[in-house]
């Protein structure tokens, strides 16, 4: 096993409790997004590469709103891990862990949370230091049960939940002892952005973070 990686992030992961998952369409949308999000006690805002104005976004928020904490998601290549690095950002996850991308972030030097469904990929990134991965999709490979059951062969791993978390389902995860954060697209609806609905974003935000 290589040196951990993750104490930073996995502490940023551990204050932040809950990480924002946004898919930015439209540029003009990203700081009022982040503020609203902000207001509502969200600081932690995951912007995923699947649009066009997605790195554009993060930059723009990281520029205009120093109360956020914000880094790429849907990190797919070594490309994506280049613009993570050029960008300064302090975290980029990707919804997987091949080789190639876990080579590259090491050799960046790229805080980064790989993406894992399974125990092989789990070792693939701890093998090179990464002990704080996102588990993704969270619901869809077993949710609390396989988070449960990882725990025993590999008590040192932390993670980051994702894919169907919901206020509903967050505080189970979190009640889990090597759960730091989960992840979610449900504070940030598309609809909402495109209204510019910030009113409903920032109650949303703020009525998970009531409930943690
Ligand atoms: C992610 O990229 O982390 C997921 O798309 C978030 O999953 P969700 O949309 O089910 O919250």
């Amino acid at each position: 096993m290589s040196s951990d990686k993750s104490p930073a992030l996995t502490e940023l992961l551990r204050n932040a409790r809950l990480v924002a998952v946004l898919t930015i369409e439209r540029l003009d949308r990203a700081v009022p997004l982040a503020r609203a999000l902000v207001a509502g006690g969200v600081r932690t805002l995951e912007i995923t590469l699947r649009t066009e104005a997605g790195a554009d976004a993060a930059a723009a928020i990281r520029d205009a709103v120093p109360e956020a904490i914000v880094g790429l998601g849907t990190v797919l290549s070594t490309r994506d891990l280049e613009l993570a690095k050029s960008l300064q950002l302090p975290f980029a996850f990707s919804p997987g862990a091949t080789p190639d991308l876990l080579d590259a972030a090491v050799e960046l030097g790229v805080p980064f949370v790989p993406g894992i469904a399974t125990a092989s990929e789990l070792i693939a990134a701890m093998r090179r230091g990464f002990t704080t991965v996102k588990l993704f999709p969270a619901e869809q490979v077993g949710g609390i049960g396989a988070l449960k059951a990882l725990g025993g062969p590999f008590p040192a791993a932390r993670f980051n939940p994702t894919g169907g978390v919901s206020e509903a389902n967050m505080g189970a995860y979190l009640a889990l002892p090597n759960v730091v954060a989960v992840g979610g697209s449900w504070l940030a609806p598309a609809a909402d952005m495109e209204a510019a609905n910030w009113q409903a974003i920032t109650g949303r935000a703020k009525r998970a973070m009531d409930a943690l």
